[in-house]
C-alpha cells in the first residue's frame, strides 16, 4: 500500500525515471551463476589400530586436489563377516548409496562373479596404470574371470610377535616350529605369573568369524597340509598333517588366556600390548601400535614367519589377507569414484599409507622407498614371508567354505567332536560346495 502511494506521487517523469534506474539495477547485477554442487563419493570403510585418522588425513589431500568431489565415510563394522552381510544385503537391494566398499580380499570372486562390483581394466586403462606395478598375488585375488573387478589397497601376512625384551631376559631365540613356541611360552609364563596372574603364551584369532579359520588353515599350511590341490577342484583336507594340525591347534588354547574362542585381531592385540602375552599371532598393522609414541612395548616388539609345524617342510605358513577397493555396480559416479581409488592406490599415498599405519604397500616400488622401511623395519626382513604369503582359495563360494571351517573347528575347539572327525566332515562339506559351483564362473556370462 505504502508503495503504491509513493509510486502515484512520483509523477508520470519521476516514474519513468525511477523505472529506467531499475531496470539498470536488475541489468548491472552480476548474473548468478548457480555453484557447480560437488559428486558426492560415499565409501565404506572399516578402521583397526590408525587406519580412521590416516584414511581422514588422505582424504584431506583428495579433497584439496579435486574441490568438485565430496568424499563421505560410511563405517561398517570390524567383523569381516558382519560387513560382508551388510554388504550383500545392499547390493541385494541395489543400493546405490556407497560408490566403494573396501574388500576382504577374499570376497573379490563372489562380489565379481555375481556383478555386484564394475569391472576396473576401462578405467585403469583410461588412468594410464600399469597393474604389473602391483603385488602379484593382490592383483591375482582382484579378478576374477579374467577381469580386475577390486584395486589391491594393502596386503596382509601372518605374522608371529613376539616380546624381545623377555625373550632376551629367558635366554630364548624367537621360535622356530610351533613345538619350540609351546616350550618357550610355559618355561616364560610359569616364571611371569609371579608378578603377574594374567600373563599368558600367546594371543591368536579364534573366535568363530574368518579370523579362526585363517589361524587354523595357517596352522595346515605349517603342518604341509592344504585344503584344495592346484587344480583347485579337489578337496585334499582329510590328511593325516591337517589333523595334526588341528589337534595341535586345539592344543594351544592351554597356552592362552581363557577367553581365546572369543578373540578376534583387536582383542589379540590389546591383550599383548598390555603387556599380557609373551606371543601374538596378527597382522602387520599392529606393529605401528605397538611402536607408537607412548606404547609401553615401544621397541621390544620383534617379529618373525609363523612357526613351522611338525612336517620339517619349509613352507610359507603366513596368510596372505588384505583389502581391496571395488565400485559398487550400482553406483552412480563410478568415474569420480575410481578418481579417489586411483589416488588411494597411488604410489604417494600407498607411502604414506605404510609409514602412518604400518599396512603392507600394495605398489611393489613402495618396498624400496627410505621412509617406508625407516618406519616399517620388519618390511626387509620379511620380505620373502610377504611376498610368498600363502593365498586362502580364490573361488565364489569361499564364504561357504569358511562358515564350515568355523562350524566344524569351532566344534573340536570347544572340545565337542574330535579332530579326525571335524577334518572328515569338512573336506566332505567343502567338497560339496566345490562341486556345486565351477570356479571358472559360468555365473558371469
Ligand atoms: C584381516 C585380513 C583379511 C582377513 C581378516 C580376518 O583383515 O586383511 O584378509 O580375512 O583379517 O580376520
Amino acid at each position: 500500500m505504502r508503495f503504491a502511494f509513493y509510486w502515484l506521487n512520483l509523477g508520470f517523469g519521476g516514474r519513468l525515471v525511477a523505472l529506467v534506474l531499475i531496470s539498470l539495477l536488475v541489468s548491472c547485477r552480476p548474473t548468478a551463476v548457480p555453484p557447480t554442487p560437488a559428486t558426492i563419493v560415499t565409501m565404506a570403510t572399516s578402521a583397526v589400530g590408525t587406519e580412521r585418522t590416516v584414511l581422514e588425513t588422505q582424504i584431506a589431500t583428495f579433497a584439496a586436489q579435486n574441490p568438485t568431489i565430496e568424499v563421505h565415510l560410511v563405517d561398517v563394522p570390524e567383523s569381516s563377516a558382519e560387513r560382508y552381510y551388510i554388504y550383500k544385503s545392499w547390493l541385494g537391494r541395489q543400493d546405490p548409496t556407497v560408490d566403494i566398499f573396501m574388500l576382504d580380499l577374499i570376497w573379490a570372486p563372489e562380489f565379481g562373479a555375481n556383478n555386484w562390483i564394475t569391472p576396473l581394466d576401462r578405467y585403469v586403462t583410461a588412468a594410464n596404470l600399469d597393474m604389473r606395478q602391483f603385488l602379484p598375488a593382490m592383483v591375482q585375488a582382484s579378478t576374477w574371470n579374467g577381469q580386475l573387478v577390486a584395486m589391491p589397497w594393502f596386503a596382509d601376512v601372518g605374522l608371529l610377535y613376539y616380546r624381545q625384551d623377555l625373550l632376551n631376559a629367558y635366554g630364548f631365540l624367537p621360535p622356530r616350529t610351533w613345538d619350540d613356541l609351546v616350550e618357550t611360552a610355559a618355561i616364560v609364563t610359569r616364571s611371569e605369573r609371579f608378578q603377574n596372574p594374567v600373563f599368558t603364551g600367546l594371543v591368536y584369532q579364534s573366535a568363530p568369524y574368518e579370523g579362526v579359520t585363517v589361524n587354523y588353515l595357517e596352522q595346515v599350511w605349517s603342518y604341509g597340509g592344504d585344503i584344495l590341490d592346484e587344480s583347485g577342484t579337489r578337496v585334499v583336507l582329510n590328511s593325516p598333517e591337517a589333523v595334526l594340525a588341528l589337534e595341535d591347534f586345539a592344543a594351544l588354547q592351554q597356552i592362552a588366556p581363557p577367553g581365546i574362542r572369543y578373540f578376534a585381531e583387536e582383542d589379540a592385540l590389546n591383550y599383548f600390548a598390555s603387556g599380557n602375552a609373551l606371543f601374538m599371532r596378527n597382522w602387520p598393522y599392529a606393529w605401528a601400535v605397538l611402536n607408537a609414541a607412548g606404547s609401553p612395548l615401544q621397541g621390544q616388539i620383534g617379529l618373525a614367519p609363523l612357526p613351522q609345524g611338525r612336517s620339517g617342510v619349509s613352507v610359507n605358513t603366513g596368510a596372505l589377507g588384505g583389502r581391496q577397493l571395488a565400485i559398487n555396480r550400482y553406483s552412480e559416479q563410478s568415474e569420480e569414484a575410481f578418481a579417489l581409488i586411483a589416488f588411494l592406490t597411488s604410489t604417494e599415498q600407498q607411502n604414506y599409507r605404510a609409514i602412518h599405519v604400518g599396512q603392507n604397500p600394495t605398489r611393489l616400488v613402495s618396498y624400496q622407498n627410505t621412509a617406508v622401511l625407516q618406519n616399517n623395519p620388519h618390511l626387509s626382513p620379511l620380505y620373502d614371508v610377504i611376498f610368498k604369503a600363502h593365498a586362502r582359495p580364490i573361488h565364489p563360494a569361499y564364504a561357504q567354505i569358511s562358515a564350515i571351517i568355523q562350524q566344524q573347528v569351532g566344534r573340536t575347539l570347544r572340545g565337542e567332536q574330535d579332530a579326525p572327525t571335524s577334518t572328515a566332515n569338512m573336506a566332505e562339506a567343502i567338497q560339496a560346495i566345490i562341486n556345486q559351483t565351477q570356479p571358472t564362473a559360468e555365473v558371469n556370462p
